[in-house]
């Protein structure tokens, strides 16, 4: 048997939420469809935000509906307050994330509440989620800045956990730990997922790295090592929140995929598809930086993934 790991593609999100374009829904959808059709059946689809702040999801009710119910996917939208959650849910995804951060500082920036507040205001979430879509709707609670922060600077582990634990003894399903601005390094990644995946228990953990200085991929490597098996990852490594100053790009989707399976880690996503699918986006953005390697270098000869490898 080969072990899995799996990927969810935050593209749609994260990955559109700086960019100067403002892409049609038809666009996003079709975005999201193809990633399906790659293999990679959990997408971040879209952003229920405030529209006057960001305008690129002022579409959100009409991706997420069409995400969720024509395309079959394990759809999930971000969501940094019960209004948010309350949209997300009526439009049918399978997943709210919400959004906080460990830095008190980019927290008020993001979100413009104390993390008491937000913690607050999840608690609230989980209370509607089981009011309306009890059974039906899972609830991730997502930790921002975990591994530092460009207003703060250093965040203590020790705020991170305790959020974890606030949100697990609230009722989250699942937790993203996220490094927003790519602050973290492989060493402080082993550490603090370690911890995190042992007050978790059964509940899943997903990193959420950014490659911002370069040591996405090394993050990734020590967070498998860790025992962390559900990245984030954004196609053609687009992303970065506009509420944290420097911020830049997710780790790339293809090179992520190319390094489990590299890894023997089965991830059930075709490459050749998404460098296909990142040739239109890249089209459909101009301006805008993309990252990644494997889709300029191509991949080795040698390449095969995990599941033939193991044949
Ligand atoms: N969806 C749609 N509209 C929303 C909303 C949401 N989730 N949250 C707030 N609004 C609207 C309110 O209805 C209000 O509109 P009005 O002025 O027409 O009445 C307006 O936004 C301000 O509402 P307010 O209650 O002051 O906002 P808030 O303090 O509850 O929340 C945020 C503000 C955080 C929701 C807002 O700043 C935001 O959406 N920020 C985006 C953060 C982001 O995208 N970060 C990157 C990803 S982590
Ligand atoms: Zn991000």
């Amino acid at each position: 048997m080969v072990e899995q790991a799996h990927l969810r593609e935050v593209g749609p999100r994260d990955g559109l939420q700086m960019v100067g374009t403002i892409l049609p829904a038809e666009r996003k959808i079709d975005w999201c469809r193809r990633t399906v059709a790659a293999g990679l059946h959990r997408v971040e689809v879209t952003s229920f935000v405030a529209p006057s702040v960001v305008p690129q999801f002022a579409d959100a009710a009409e991706v997420a509906r069409v995400a969720a119910a024509v395309l079959g996917i394990e759809a999930s939208a971000l969501a940094p307050n019960l209004k948010g959650a309350e949209r997300a849910i009526a439009s049918g995804v399978a997943a709210v994330n919400f959004v906080m951060s460990a830095s008190e500082a980019h927290n008020l920036a993001n979100v413009r509440r104390s993390r008491t507040q937000s913690l607050e205001e999840f608690a609230r979430i989980v209370v509607h989620r089981d009011a309306v879509a009890s059974g039906r709707v899972l609830l991730s609670g997502c930790i921002a800045t975990s591994f530092g922060c460009t207003i703060a600077g250093a965040v203590p582990e020790a705020d991170v956990l305790e959020i974890a634990e606030r949100y697990l003894a609230i009722g989250a399903d699942e937790l993203i730990i996220a490094d927003t601005v790519g602050y973290a390094n492989p060493a402080q990644v082993r550490g603090l997922m370690s911890r995190i995946l042992s007050i978790a228990g059964d509940r899943p953990v997903t990193c959420h790295f950014h490659d911002t200085r370069g040591l996405g991929l090394a993050n990734v490597v020590s967070a498998l090592e860790a025992g962390v098996r559900c990245f984030d990852t954004s196609l053609a490594g687009l992303g970065g929140c506009p509420f944290a100053p420097g911020a830049s790009g997710n780790i790339d989707t293809e090179d992520t995929a190319y390094l489990l399976e590299s890894l023997g880690f089965d991830t059930g996503v075709d490459i050749a598809a998404l460098l296909e699918l990142r040739r239109d986006v890249e089209s459909w953005l101009p301006g805008e930086q993309f990252g990644g390697n494997i889709a300029s270098a191509g991949l080795p000869k040698t390449y095969r993934p995990a599941a033939l490898a193991a044949r």
